[in-house]
C-alpha cells in the first residue's frame, strides 16, 4: 500500500520549489525508504545523491501520501466535492498544489475508457473545418493592417459549441439525435453517441496547429514580393512540409525525457486540461455543474467587461497614479507611463484589461505560470527597470540621442537609420556603401534586450546542465519501462509510435529541407542548413526541459538570427531560411511535445495525437500557401505600397523583411570582433556562468530556497519592458502574488477546482470578445469605427502621460 504513487522525480528545481511548505508533509518519514526504491531509477548512485541531497527530498509532500493508485479511480478526479484522501495534508487541510506531482494527479483526472471513439465523422469534419477556418482566417489577415489570433482557448471553446450542435443535428443511432437511426457501420460513423472529450482534444489539437501561420509563408511572401522570387507550387509545398514537420522528428526522439515523465509538468496546460474535464467528465455531479456554471459565468461576465478597456475607456488599460497627477514629465512617462506602445515601463500602472495582464501574450498566464517561475522573470524584469533608466540617465551607448524604448536602427545623431542606402539592387550589403553610412545604433533598451536574449542561451544550457542532465540520461538509459508516471502507465494500453517513425520523418524532411532550400533560391548553401538544425537539436532538450517544467521559454529567434548573419553574411533571404530551419523546428517540436502531454493527461492516444498534428500542419500550410498566392497575385500593388489600404497591407512582410535585411546584412559588421557591439556574442559565454552561483549555493545550503531561482527565465527578461504594452506589468505581479501565492497556499481547495478553469474562462472570454471586436469595429470588415474621444479615450497616451513621440 502507498508506494503505487511515485514518479520518478527528476527535476528538482521543479519539485523543490517551496520550503515554507515542509512542515506539511512529516507523514513522509514512514515511507521514504521504500519510496525511493521505487523511483524507477536504478543507480545506486543516483539514489544515494538524491538522498543526501537535502531533507527536503525526503520530505516532499507527495511521498507521503496513502494512495493506492492501482484501484483508486478517484485519485485525480477533479470534480467530487471536498477534498479527497490525496488532497489532505497531515494538518488534516488540504495541502497547496505542490509538486510535479501534485500537478499530475490532483489537478488532472486519471480517468480513461480505452473504448471512447476518437475518429468520428464529427472529429473529421470539426477538425478539418476549424483547421481551415483558422489557418485562412489567420493568413488573410497576415496581409492586413489588423492581426488576428485564433486561439487555442477559442478553438476549444467554439468546438465544443460546434461538437454539442452536432451531437443533436447528425443523424445516427445517438440517442441525443433528433433523426435516429438504425446502428450500423455509416451511421454510428456519423453520430454515435455524446460528443466525447477525445474527440474535442483531437479536434482542438488539429486546428490549434494548423491555426499559427507557418514561418515558411513570410519568406515566400517577401521573396514574391522584394525579391521577385517567385515561389514555384511544388518548391513551395515541399519547403512548408519538411520546415513544419522536421521539428516533430526531433521532438519524437526526445520525449522520453520530456513527455512522459512527471515532472514534464507543462503547467501551461492546466487551464485547457481542466477545461477539457469541465466540460465533459463528471455529469450529473453537483461538484462538476458548479464548475461548469463558474465557467460559463466569468467567460460571458469577462467577453461583456472586455468592451470597455479595449474599446470605450482605454485609460482603463492603464492607470497611473503618477502620471494623473504629473503630465509633463518626461521621466514620468518613461518609468510610470505604458497604456500605449513603447511608451514606457509601466512601474505601479494598474491594468484593467485582460488582454494584457493575465493571459500575457498567452506565454505567461498569471494564474497558471508557477510562482517561482513568475517570480524569477519579475526579479528580471527590476533588473530591466533599474537598467533601463541608469543607461538613459548616464548616456551609455549614447542612449539618449534616440527614443527610450524604440526597435528601430539610428544613425548616432538620432535621425532613423535607412537599410536602402547600404544595401545592392539584391537587398545584399554593400561593402562600400557600408563605409560612407557607418554603422548603425540601437537604442539602449533594445540593445540590453539582445544583450539579454544572448545571455539567455548561455544561462539555458549551464542549467540545463547543473540540473537535469543527469536525471535525463537516466531516463534515456531507463528508457519507457523506467517511467513511473501515473498518466503514462494509464497510456500503456495503446500503442505508441516507435521512435523509428519519428527518424524517418526527420531525415525525409531533411533531404526535403536542403534539396528545397536550392530550389526556392534561399541563398542559403546545403552545409547552413545542416548547421541550423543541428543546432536547433541541441537547443531542443536545453529549451525543451525549460518549457515543460518551468512552464515558459523565451524565443531563440534573436540567436538563430546573429548566428545566421555570422555564418551566411550579407544575404537576407538565407537568413530567413537559416531561422526557418534553426528556429521554427525548435518551436515546432516543444508545440508538439506540448500537445502529447495534452494528449496524455486526457488519455488521447499517442498516434491519434500525432496523427491530427500532422494533419493539422499540412492542412494549414497548404491553405497558408494557397491564400498567399491568391493575395499577393490580386493586391501586390498595394501590399507594396508603404502606407497600404485600409484593407489591405504588406506591412507585416516588410517588418519581416526589414528584420532579415538587418540581421543578414548587418549581422557580421555589427557585431564583428572589435565594434561597438562586438561584445555581445561573448556575453553567451557570460551567459554560462550565470547558473553557477545559484546552484552552488544550494548545494551549501539546501534549505534556503536557491533552488527556486530560474537564471535563465531571469537573464532572458532582463530586457522585458523594450517594446509594447508595459502597463499590465504590475498588475500581472500583483496578481501571480494573489493566485499563485495567496490562493494556492491559503486556499487549496478552491485553487485547485477552480483557479485553472477561471484562467480558462478569462481568456476564453477575451479572445472571442477580440475576434467578435476585430469584424465589428476593428476595421476587420474594411471599416474602422473610432468610440469618441473622451475622459476616458484621450487624444495623447491613454494614461495621460505626457506624450514624448508621435
Ligand atoms: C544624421 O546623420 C546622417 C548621416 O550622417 C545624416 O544623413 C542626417 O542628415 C543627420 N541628421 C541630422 C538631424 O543632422
Amino acid at each position: 500500500m502507498g508506494s503505487a504513487l511515485k514518479p520518478p522525480i527528476a527535476n528538482p528545481a521543479s519539485l523543490r520549489r517551496y520550503p515554507l511548505l515542509l512542515p506539511l508533509c512529516a507523514m513522509a518519514e514512514v515511507d521514504v525508504a521504500p519510496t525511493l526504491g521505487k523511483t524507477g531509477f536504478t543507480n545506486d548512485h543516483d539514489m544515494e545523491k538524491r538522498r543526501s541531497d537535502s531533507e527536503l527530498d525526503e520530505k516532499d509532500p507527495h511521498f507521503g501520501e496513502k494512495v493506492d493508485l492501482e484501484n483508486a479511480d478517484e485519485v485525480g478526479e477533479v470534480f467530487t466535492d471536498g477534498p479527497r484522501l490525496i488532497d489532505i495534508g497531515e494538518d488534516g487541510k488540504e495541502r497547496p498544489i505542490d509538486t510535479a506531482a501534485d500537478y499530475a494527479t490532483r489537478l488532472v483526472s486519471l480517468d480513461d475508457d480505452p473504448t471512447t471513439r476518437i475518429y468520428t465523422f464529427r472529429m473529421f469534419f470539426l477538425g478539418l473545418g476549424l483547421s481551415c477556418f483558422a489557418s485562412v482566417l489567420g493568413q488573410i489577415f497576415y496581409f492586413r493592417p489588423q492581426t488576428i489570433y485564433v486561439s487555442q482557448l477559442f478553438i476549444q471553446i467554439i468546438g465544443f459549441v460546434l461538437g454539442r450542435m452536432m451531437e443533436w443535428l447528425v443523424p445516427g443511432p445517438s440517442e441525443h439525435a433528433l433523426i435516429r437511426t438504425p446502428d450500423n457501420w455509416f451511421f454510428s460513423f456519423m453520430n454515435h453517441g455524446p460528443f466525447n472529450l477525445k474527440e474535442h482534444v483531437a479536434i482542438t489539437i488539429m486546428s490549434s496547429t494548423a491555426s499559427s501561420s507557418a514561418l515558411a509563408i513570410s519568406i515566400f511572401a517577401a521573396q514574391e514580393l522584394y525579391y521577385e522570387v517567385e515561389t514555384e507550387i511544388a518548391v513551395g509545398i515541399f519547403t512548408i512540409i519538411a520546415s513544419q514537420l522536421i521539428g516533430y522528428g526531433m521532438a519524437g526522439i526526445m520525449r522520453v525525457f520530456l513527455v512522459w515523465p512527471t515532472y514534464a509538468v507543462y503547467p501551461q496546460t492546466m487551464p485547457t486540461i481542466q477545461l477539457f474535464e469541465a466540460l465533459h467528465n463528471g455529469d450529473g455531479m453537483m461538484a462538476q455543474s458548479k464548475r461548469r456554471k463558474f465557467f460559463w459565468g466569468i467567460f460571458i461576465a469577462i467577453f461583456v467587461w472586455e468592451w470597455i478597456p479595449e474599446y470605450i475607456a482605454p485609460t482603463l488599460t492603464g492607470v497611473s497614479i503618477f502620471c494623473l497627477a504629473n503630465q509633463d514629465s518626461a521621466w514620468f512617462t518613461r518609468v510610470f507611463g505604458g497604456a500605449a506602445g513603447n511608451e514606457g515601463l509601466g512601474l505601479f500602472s494598474l491594468c484593467f484589461d485582460w488582454a494584457y495582464v493575465g493571459s500575457g501574450g498567452s506565454a505567461i498566464g498569471s494564474l497558471f505560470t508557477p510562482l517561482s517561475t513568475q517570480l524569477s522573470l519579475y526579479a528580471g524584469v527590476l533588473i530591466c527597470i533599474i537598467s533601463f533608466c541608469a543607461c538613459y540617465q548616464m548616456n551609455i551607448w549614447n542612449a539618449q540621442n534616440f527614443p527610450f524604448l524604440t526597435q528601430l536602427l539610428f544613425y548616432e545623431n538620432g535621425t532613423e537609420y535607412s537599410q536602402l542606402l547600404i544595401l545592392n539592387d539584391d537587398f545584399t550589403l554593400n561593402a562600400d556603401k557600408l563605409a560612407i553610412q557607418g554603422l548603425p545604433w540601437y537604442a539602449a533598451s533594445q540593445l540590453l534586450f539582445l544583450i539579454s536574449r544572448t545571455m539567455y542561451i548561455g544561462a539555458a544550457i549551464t542549467h540545463f546542465f547543473l540540473w537535469h542532465f543527469k536525471d535525463v540520461m537516466q531516463l534515456i538509459r531507463g528508457g519507457k519501462d523506467s517511467i513511473d508516471d501515473p498518466h503514462f502507465k494509464k497510456m500503456k494500453v495503446y500503442p505508441e509510435m516507435s521512435n523509428w517513425y519519428y527518424f524517418a520523418m526527420f531525415i525525409v524532411c531533411f533531404g526535403i529541407a536542403v534539396g528545397t532550400s536550392y530550389g526556392a533560391h534561399s541563398q542559403l548553401p546545403g552545409w547552413a542548413t545542416l548547421i541550423a538544425l543541428i543546432f536547433g537539436f541541441l537547443m531542443l532538450p536545453v529549451i525543451g526541459t525549460l518549457y515543460a517544467t518551468v512552464g515558459y521559454a523565451p524565443s531563440v529567434q534573436d540567436l538563430m538570427q546573429m548566428l545566421g548573419g555570422a555564418l551566411v553574411p550579407g544575404k537576407p533571404v538565407a537568413n530567413m531560411y537559416f531561422t526557418l530551419y534553426g528556429y521554427n523546428s525548435v518551436t515546432q517540436a516543444y508545440t508538439l511535445m506540448r500537445d502529447l502531454k495534452i494528449g496524455q493527461y486526457t488519455k488521447l492516444p499517442p498516434r491519434a495525437t500525432f496523427f491530427v498534428q500532422v494533419v493539422g500542419s499540412v492542412v494549414g500550410g497548404l491553405l497558408n500557401f494557397v491564400i498567399m498566392k491568391v493575395v499577393i497575385t490580386a493586391h501586390r500593388p498595394i501590399l507594396l505600397d508603404v502606407q497600404g489600404s485600409n484593407i489591405w497591407s504588406g506591412q507585416q512582410v516588410q517588418s519581416f523583411n526589414t528584420a532579415a535585411i538587418a540581421w543578414g546584412a548587418l549581422g557580421k559588421p555589427l557585431y564583428a570582433t572589435g565594434t561597438q557591439y562586438g561584445f555581445v556574442p561573448y556575453m553567451l559565454l557570460v551567459g554560462l556562468l550565470v547558473p553557477i552561483p545559484s546552484w552552488y549555493l544550494h548545494k551549501k545550503f539546501p534549505k534556503a530556497g536557491f533552488q527556486h531561482i530560474f537564471t535563465p527565465i531571469v537573464t532572458a527578461e532582463l530586457g522585458y519592458l523594450s517594446a509594447g504594452i508595459n502597463s499590465s506589468v504590475f498588475t500581472s505581479f500583483v496578481l501571480a502574488i494573489f493566485s499563485q501565492y495567496y490562493l494556492r497556499k491559503y486556499r487549496a481547495t478552491w485553487f485547485r477546482k477552480y483557479n485553472y478553469l477561471m484562467s480558462a474562462a478569462l481568456d476564453g472570454g477575451t479572445s472571442v470578445m477580440i475576434f467578435v471586436f476585430t469584424f465589428a469595429v476593428g476595421g476587420g470588415s474594411g471599416k474602422t469605427t473610432a468610440f469618441p474621444n473622451w475622459g476616458l479615450n484621450p487624444k495623447g497616451n491613454p494614461d495621460y502621460c505626457k506624450r514624448l513621440s508621435d
